[in-house]
């Protein structure tokens, strides 16, 4: 019996692994798996926090109530975190550290009881309002929040008003600033 004739073409298909149509899908599911991962990567960074707890442009937990300066105190400054908390009458404020005229880092005059830009000599009372000098407006500050024990939210920093917030009576309460947060300083005449 005479053997069965194979084509060169059927014989060249038969040793490769894989045909060009088959090559191609899985070069194709290749670039969608890649291509998946790639955005699911992005996807999770996006949902990451961008600043973490404790950091400039996070929430800092900055004490408790007990702890707070008395109203005729210098305001404390929180050097690393960009701001000062100042204790008023009127109650809490937490001022962003930098000057409304050019950006420089105003100082707490203890003498003069207000803060004084070294630049250009801009003035600011001990809640951030305008007194004098180049700066366009009063001073920009961050929200601030006092929270009961258990993390309920007792008073907070209006920000359409950025009024000093009364400060509660329970010692306990725990005062954190959002620096994330920023109100701007309300323009002068
Ligand atoms: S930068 Fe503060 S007064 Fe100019």
């Amino acid at each position: 019996m005479a053997a069965e004739e194979v084509s060169p073409n059927e014989e060249a298909k038969e040793r490769l692994p894989i045909n060009r149509r088959e090559f191609l899908n899985y070069a194709w599911l290749v670039s969608l798996g890649f291509f998946t991962i790639s955005v699911a990567g992005i996807t999770y960074l996006f949902a990451l926090p961008r600043f973490k707890e404790g950091e400039f442009g996070g929430v800092i937990t900055v004490g408790t109530v007990e702890n707070l300066p008395n109203i005729s105190d210098p305001p404390d400054n929180y050097a690393k975190t960009k701001f000062w908390l100042s204790h008023t009458p009127e109650g809490l404020v937490a001022l962003y550290k930098v000057c409304t005229h050019l950006g420089c880092l105003y100082n707490w005059n203890g003498q003069e009881i207000k803060y004084i830009c070294p630049c250009h000599g801009s003035q600011f009372e001990k809640d951030g309002k305008y007194i004098q000098g180049p700066a366009p407006r009063s001073l920009d500050q961050f929200v601030v929040r006092i929270e009961s024990p258990e993390g309920e939210l007792i008073v907070e920093t209006d920000p359409a008003t950025g009024a000093p917030i009364p400060v509660p009576d329970n010692p306990d309460a725990i005062i954190k600033v959002d620096t994330g947060t920023r109100i701007i300083g309300k323009q002068h005449a």
